[in-house]
């Protein structure tokens, strides 16, 4: 923790700012709970729809209700035509796919009946702009959402323009879930400061993304893939991540702020991970990322004594993701899509306590300066 000077904080590191039933993080002990569920229990078990009603009415939902939600999610996906001219606006200037997120989610508001839900819309249409925005990319025409298909299922659907099998349903729903809340992130905590000022949602979700964006935050798990694809063979580990840590450099997938011992959303990671690629993937690869772990977890503790280096929730996103077909460049939008969810609910709490956001800053700087006119300076 940074020292305190006179109150100030830099990073309001240790300062309790809201209070949540959403997710609770425990560093030391490396568990997190979702909603009142150990994530293990809910990530590899709920639907996302579940988990979307979970965390806006803080119970399970029935089947009527699970029905109901579904059916509104599946009906809100399609774009506007203004969304879809803005994402090949984007394309054609090539802009990062978080970019043409951020741009495309502040329009959601255009195709909306005034009866409708933003809420809703937002859940239902970032996998649709995402999945536009990467086919558009890709010179491939656009699919349309598939109501009949679950949120996840589509999207996966909308990006490949094949309906996924359910054990890669699966695999993207235990994602979705392990990722939907984690305590006051910076994305999060950007969420609840907008929505406190009484602005809308789709403000709230924007500024969301926004932040989600910055490296230090929606992460690179690109780079820990790219590593174990560099390594390629379970045998240059070692050499490989010993020159690295030689060099000084850090193992991109290890490491916590918040946790010294495993992050509990690696292990459900790599379970979702293990059985998805029993069921359709590539082993081979499955075992060498094991392995590489092993031994970077194993040398971190070699060259790193007593500073608990473990992996984090980035080492198995990546494989898991990859696994799924997905390109890195779609491993942070696919994210927000997840971590939607658990903004809106930050934000409806925090319009439950109807109280803006408004810390102080200490000022430092001159007082009583003498005002030199223009033409004298
Ligand atoms: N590889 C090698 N060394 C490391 C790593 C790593 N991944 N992580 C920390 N260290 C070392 C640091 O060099 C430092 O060594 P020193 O004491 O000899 O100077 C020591 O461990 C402590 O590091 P800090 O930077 O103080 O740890 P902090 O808690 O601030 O950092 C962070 C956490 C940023 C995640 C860090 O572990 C890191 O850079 N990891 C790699 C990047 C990564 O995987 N990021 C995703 C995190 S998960 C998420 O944000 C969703």
């Amino acid at each position: 923790m940074h020292t305190k000077t006179n109150g100030f904080v830099p990073g309001l590191e240790g300062i309790v700012a809201a209070q949540t039933r959403l997710s609770r993080v425990e560093g030391k002990i490396g568990q997190l709970t979702i909603a009142g569920f150990p994530v293990g229990k809910l990530a590899s078990q709920a639907t996302f729809e579940e988990v979307v009603h979970l965390f806006w009415h803080d119970r399970l939902p029935n089947t009527d209700e699970l029905n109901t939600l579904q059916n509104n999610l599946a009906q809100l996906r399609p774009l506007s035509p203004a969304t879809i001219t803005l994402l090949q606006a984007a394309v054609a200037a090539n802009v990062d796919p978080m970019d043409a997120l951020l741009m495309a989610a502040s329009t959601i508001s255009l195709g909306l009946m005034p009866d409708q839900d933003a809420k809703l819309a937002l859940v239902a249409r970032l996998p649709t702009i995402v999945a536009a925005y990467w086919r558009l990319s890709q010179n491939l025409p656009l699919i349309t959402p598939d109501p009949n298909l679950s949120h996840a299922a589509n999207y996966l659907y909308m990006l490949t323009g094949t309906p996924p099998s359910p054990a890669q349903t699966r695999g993207l729903e235990t994602y979705l879930n392990t990722v939907v809340d984690h305590g006051l992130n910076a994305s999060t905590f950007t969420a609840r400061v907008i929505i406190a000022t009484d602005s809308d949602m789709i403000s709230a979700i924007v500024g969301a993304i926004g932040a989600l964006k910055g490296p230090k935050h929606g992460g690179a798990p690109g780079p820990a893939l790219d590593m174990v694809f560099d390594i390629g063979t379970l045998d240059q580990a070692e050499p490989y991540i010993r020159a690295k840590l030689e060099r000084g450099e850090r193992l991109m997938g290890f490491g916590h702020r918040v946790y010294k011992v495993r992050d509990p959303r690696a292990e459900i990671l790599a379970q979702a991970t293990e059985t998805l690629f029993q069921a359709d993937g590539d082993m081979a690869l499955y075992d060498l990322v094991k392995g590489v772990e092993k031994t970077a977890v194993s040398l971190l503790a070699e060259y790193k004594p007593g500073r608990n280096l473990q992996t984090n929730v980035e080492f198995y996103t990546a494989l898991l993701l990859h696994g799924l077909g997905l390109d890195t460049a779609l491993f942070t939008p696919t994210f927000a899509i997840g971590r939607v969810v658990g903004w809106i609910a930050h934000c409806l709490e925090q319009q439950s306590i109807n109280r803006i956001i408004r810390p102080l800053a200490q000022y430092i700087g001159q007082q009583d300066r003498n005002w030199v006119p223009l033409t004298q300076r």
